[in-house]
């Protein structure tokens, strides 16, 4: 049986772990492009990385960035991929207000380098491009494919742009292209800036005694929140049919911040109400107010469907921040007890 190899970009992000493993499981060689920082990102794959002189390693790292075209092709005719699974990006939409260039410059053109760096060298590998319901911003729930995309963000916008541009490399060279139109999805490896993330991490920390309330923003804004380890499965099977092809993937069920945080609360049996305040330094220009995925075609297509809803995803989310400040560390997991509040501006 032939080895397939892939090559994810984002391997340090939450989807990128979750991804790395269901790969590994499926007995790929996985390579992942890592960006050089000061200190290690590597937290969350951890876990799954082995010295690369092991003869049985199967992961292997590479440093590379989405900003700097030359290398990001060099990595390709190095690797020789099958398969491409996009996940890099600046992801945060409050951020993007506050960095919109060089959001467009990642997560935007990042798109444009790599799908132009495996045109270039003419491998016949398949490509996932990370899409987002953030595209469809203003566009009345539910959503579908044949939506409309009304961005109400530079994060947002930058996704359209990718979404179209993976789009035009398949119509125009026939790459097989395809954009996971993926809605909210969370775990306990979501960045702690996220809102479902700090929520969790504030309501087992309170409980713990540690500290007293939590600052949020907008409570009413309504999301289609699913849980990151199914999700990556989804993205694996849209690179397996005969064609390529676009999908959304989500829950069908939407639930807004104030419900989540409720549940959250109620989960260690506090009441939100003594917990919450009010900090418009988290509300954005511009809001998206409702999202909700219509999944249907991933689940006719793909045979794909979520089974985590927001009410579990909210207990399985505190349960692990509790589990943190009991017992350290899980593997893949990048919580630490120690964990400081959240950078005032996001
Ligand atoms: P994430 O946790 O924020 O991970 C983002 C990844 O991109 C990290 O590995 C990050 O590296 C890397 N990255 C950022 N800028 C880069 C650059 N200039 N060069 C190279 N790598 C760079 O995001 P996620 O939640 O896993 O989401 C994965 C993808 O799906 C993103 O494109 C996101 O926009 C998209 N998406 C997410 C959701 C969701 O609800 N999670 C929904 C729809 C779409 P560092 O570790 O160094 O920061
Ligand atoms: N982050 C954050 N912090 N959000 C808050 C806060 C807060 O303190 N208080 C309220 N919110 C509200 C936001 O205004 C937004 O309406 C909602 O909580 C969710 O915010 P995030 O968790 O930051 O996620 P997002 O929906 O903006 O974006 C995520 O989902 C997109 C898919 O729809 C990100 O993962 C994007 O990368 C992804 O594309």
């Amino acid at each position: 049986m032939t080895v397939k190899t892939a090559l994810i970009t984002g391997i340090t992000g939450q989807d990128g772990s979750y991804l790395a493993e269901l790969l590994l499981r499926k007995g790929y060689v996985v390579h992942g492009i890592v960006r050089r920082a000061s200190t290690f990102t590597t937290q969350r794959i951890d876990h799954l990385y082995r010295d690369p002189h092991d003869p049985e390693a199967r992961l292997f790292l590479h440093y590379g960035d989405l900003t700097d075209g030359t290398r990001i092709a060099g990595l390709l005719k190095q690797v020789q991929p099958d398969e491409v699974y996009h996940l890099a990006a600046q992801s945060h939409v409050r951020v993007s207000f506050d960095e919109p260039e060089c959001t467009g410059d990642s997560t935007g053109l990042g798109t444009t380098r790599l799908l132009e760096a495996i045109r270039t060298t003419g491998l016949p590998c398949r490509f996932y491009q990370a899409s987002s319901s953030e595209m469809f911003g203003a566009a009345p729930p539910p959503q579908n494919e044949g939506t409309p995309f009304h961005p109400r963000s530079p994060y947002g916008a930058a996704k359209v742009y990718a979404y179209w541009v993976t789009r035009n490399y398949r119509e125009a060279y026939g790459m097989y292209a395809v954009n996971g139109i993926l809605f909210n999805h969370e775990s306990p490896r979501r960045g702690p800036t996220f809102v479902t993330r700090k929520v969790a991490t504030a309501a087992a920390r309170i409980k713990a005694g540690l500290q007293e309330v939590v600052h949020l923003g907008n409570l009413d804004a309504r999301r289609d929140w699913g849980y990151a380890a199914e999700y990556v499965e989804a993205m694996w099977r849209m690179l397996q049919q005969n064609e390529p092809d676009d999908y959304v993937v989500a829950t069908g069920v939407s639930h807004s911040v104030h419900e989540f945080v409720e549940q959250c609360f109620a989960h260690v049996g506090l009441d939100w109400r003594d917990h919450v305040r009010f900090d418009e330094r988290y509300l954005r220009p511009t809001e998206v107010d409702h999202l909700i995925g219509d999944a249907s075609k991933a689940e006719s297509q793909l045979g794909w469907r979520a089974t985590v809803r927001a009410p579990e995803l909210a207990r399985l989310m505190v349960d692990a921040e509790l589990n943190v400040l009991r017992n350290g560390r899980a593997p893949g997991d990048q919580a630490a007890p120690t964990a400081v509040p959240a950078p005032a501006a996001r």
